[in-house]
């Protein structure tokens, strides 16, 4: 007889399971453990998001909303994104989603054809290889250096190998790394993107998770609104709302109509009242971001303790985002440490092999944490940085 796995396409068949959630699945029920493998932070939502969401369940919105957000929603954003890039965003380039990892589909269907290629660049966050891929995509990987102990991307040689894609996606601030893209070199990537008709996808999950400045730079700042570029963003680290799934696009005005026509295909709309809370979360929400970015800029400093004047850790420090991605010298199998660390160290932390880093020895550990449980952590992963032989 033959097996129904048989009958399966062969980009199902060959995505790559996360190896992080593959850690984590093995750790499951250990007793004792701090998890620092996963990129969300250690608090639940704030009080006033979660009521505003009890409010709308309460008045009974609970029915299918308009599939590019509800119209609310979409003028707050609008607002918001108007006022935050100090230039007009009109709520028709605004798709709400059911998650970034959502906008990152609809915006891949979009634009993507069977065996097209999309470029991007390593250490990277998986899914954003896996999404493409999925779609029948084929990936141009190029790596980021460090050079003076900072991750470095050289734009031109980055350019020259996305010469063939139809697609180039970036991340900026970046998971794992933390690194930025600046004015300068978003403009330059921009013209030469324009000149060559190529789409640009940008990650802005981490705008707002900023240690010197209350935004990243974003693509938004140097282009035109009818420039092949998409801005994807997402209510889930700035305003602790990974369980929420909500998120959203900032598109051209010609691809709102063409967004809204797919999704109707996979989730049809978000969850109203998830739509009612995600508004009070942008009109109450700033001293909660402040507050949040104190807690981590002081979790980055503990983590900088212990781990920057390391001679035996490579740690090129981060501006943004909540990760410290380092390296141990001397480790050869980062997925077998990470191991050893889950059982006698009792520390969750994500190989590098997840973010397509080739060189082994190289962990995200993500800080967004107490400092009480950061500290433990720390300390408990003191007799493995001892024995790392660099
Ligand atoms: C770079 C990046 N993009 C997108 C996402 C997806 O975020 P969500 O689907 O929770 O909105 C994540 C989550 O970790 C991320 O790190």
């Amino acid at each position: 007889m033959t097996q129904a796995i048989d009958g399966l396409t062969s980009r199902a068949m060959d995505a790559a399971p996360s190896i992080t959630r593959e850690l984590a699945n093995t750790a499951m029920g250990t007793q004792g453990l701090i998890p620092l493998w996963f990129g969300e932070p250690n608090e639940p939502t704030p009080k006033f998001i979660c009521d505003a969401a009890t409010r709308a369940l309460a008045d009974g919105e609970t029915f299918y909303a308009e599939g590019l957000g509800r119209p609310f929603l979409r003028h707050a954003l609008s607002d918001y994104m108007t006022n935050l890039y100090g230039r007009q965003i009109g709520s028709d380039r605004i798709a709400v989603t059911v998650s970034g990892g959502n906008a990152l589909n609809l915006a891949f269907q979009s634009v993507l054809e069977e065996g097209d290629m999309v470029a991007t660049i390593t250490p990277a966050f998986p899914n954003l290889l896996a999404i493409p891929r999925l779609q029948g995509a084929r990936l141009i990987t190029h790596s980021m250096e460090i050079r003076d102990g900072r991750w470095h991307l050289d734009v031109d040689a980055f350019l020259e190998a996305a010469k063939p894609a139809k697609a180039v996606l970036l991340n900026s601030p970046s998971n794992p790394t933390g690194f930025m893209l600046e004015h300068d070199d978003m403009r330059h990537i921009l013209h030469v993107l324009r000149q060559r008709g190529t789409w640009l996808i940008s990650d802005e999950v981490y705008a707002r998770i900023v240690f010197e400045r209350t935004v990243a730079s974003s693509f938004l700042d140097v282009s035109e609104p009818e420039d092949r570029l998409i801005v994807v963003n997402s209510f889930s680290k700035s305003w602790a709302m990974t369980g929420w799934r909500l998120g959203w696009l900032t598109l051209p005005p010609s691809l709102t109509p063409v967004i809204e026509k797919i999704a109707e295909f996979s989730v049809a709309c978000a969850p109203p009242f998830a739509q009612r809370a995600a508004v009070t979360a942008l009109a109450e929400g700033e001293p909660f971001i402040a507050e949040t970015i104190a807690k981590y800029r002081l979790a980055l400093d503990l983590v900088k303790e212990t781990l920057a004047s390391h001679p035996k850790v490579t740690f090129p420090v981060p501006n943004s985002a909540f990760y410290a991605f380092f390296r141990l010298n001397g480790v050869e199998d980062s997925v077998s440490l990470a191991r050893d660390l889950i059982a006698n160290a009792k520390v969750g932390l994500a190989p590098g092999e997840a973010f397509l880093m080739k060189e082994p020895g190289w962990f995200r550990l993500c800080f967004a944490q107490t400092p009480e449980q950061l500290g433990e952590a720390l300390e408990r992963l003191q007799p493995w940085l001892k024995q790392t032989h660099g």
